[in-house]
């Protein structure tokens, strides 16, 4: 990836958002480890904007406190600069380990030069940053976005016919685009427009985002309604976003699922339960549960053991049929 413009460090108010330490302790002045014993990791997360990042929140949290370590975690409510304010604050705490899943891709040098000058190894969950400088942080834990976008596309390809809902020879896709800016975003989009690129008559109509939240998602498929009767098929970065066009459809008076495909990535269960009655046709899973390999990796690093740079997590697909045979045991 290439390097992009370095946001300033500026000085940040500390109380501009909620700093909260989960799982106690806030005596984290030693470094490698407090008096107990116990690993400190300062966690900045993205937000609460969809049910993918209340898994993932819970996944993280909950596996903090089986393994004892003490976490603090923050919402950064989707802004960049809460996290570099939070990563700041765990820096001055000097905790052990500090690990986040980036709002964004690009900006993160300067405060990650501050956490590499302070010896607190960094490890990204999730999303990636866009840096030339790989020494800036120990491991990257998460999915392959460009694949997940991949299978999207190679889904399509494979039942154009079927998603030319108005039968005019053409497939018009609208995209329902992540936060501008994040990884997922990107990549989905990217590795989606590699693979319908083989049929031309599938054509992306219209692209714009809904910031990875259900209204978000809504509001701007009423749009895109309102537009353009000739909407065939929707690609939503996320289930959320999914579930917010379900409801523009609806109240449009057409059948999602039927009128105008879907696609959706990341199979929480609300996007699976919607999956198995129809309304959506095909997610691409993206697996939000990555306390147990984040927890291990910050064990690890903070013992000074090397780790891989890059750690992928396993996923797959589902379609209508699988969704109703693992609905009952989805556990988020
Ligand atoms: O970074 C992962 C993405 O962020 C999930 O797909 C989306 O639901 C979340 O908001």
């Amino acid at each position: 990836m290439l390097k992009k413009t370095l946001i300033a460090a500026s000085a940040i108010s500390l109380s501009a958002f909620a700093l909260t330490a989960c799982g106690g302790d806030s005596d984290a002045d030693s470094k490698g480890g407090d008096s107990d014993g116990k690993i400190t990791m300062g966690f900045a997360q993205v937000g609460a904007e969809s049910g993918w990042r209340t898994a993932n929140t819970k996944s993280i949290q909950e596996t903090a406190e089986a393994e004892g370590i003490d976490l603090k975690f923050t919402d950064a409510q989707g802004k960049q600069e809460n996290q570099i304010q939070a990563i700041r604050s765990y820096i001055q705490q000097k905790v052990d380990v500090i690990a986040f899943s980036p709002v964004v891709e690009t900006g993160w040098d300067a405060v990650l030069q501050e956490a590499k000058a302070a010896n607190i190894p960094v490890i990204l969950t999730d999303r990636a940053v866009d840096s030339e400088d790989t020494s800036l942080y120990k491991s990257f834990l998460g999915s392959d976005f460009v694949v997940e976008g991949e299978r999207a596309g190679d889904w399509l390809v494979e039942n154009a016919a079927d998603s030319d809902t108005n039968g005019d020879g053409k497939v018009n896709v609208v995209q329902l685009e992540g936060t501008t800016g994040a990884a997922p975003a990107i990549d989905r989009a990217e590795g989606f427009a590699e693979k319908i690129a083989a049929d031309p008559t599938i054509e992306v109509t219209a692209s714009q985002t809904g910031d990875f939240t259900r209204d978000g998602g809504k509001q701007v498929m009423e749009s895109f309604l309102q537009s353009d009767d000739t909407i065939d098929v929707v690609y939503a970065h996320n289930d959320d976003m999914g579930l917010g066009a379900i409801e523009a459809i609806e109240a449009a008076g057409k059948k999602p699922g039927e009128d105008i495909k879907i696609i959706t990535v990341d199979a929480v269960k609300d996007g699976m339960t919607a999956l198995s009655e129809g309304k959506i046709n095909f997610i691409v899973e993206c697996n939000p549960l990555l306390g147990p390999q984040l927890m291990d990796l910050a064990k690890k690093v903070v013992d000074g053991e090397e780790v891989e740079a890059r750690v992928l997590t396993e996923e797959g697909t589902f379609t209508p049929e699988q969704a109703k045979e693992v609905l009952a045991d989805r556990q988020y």
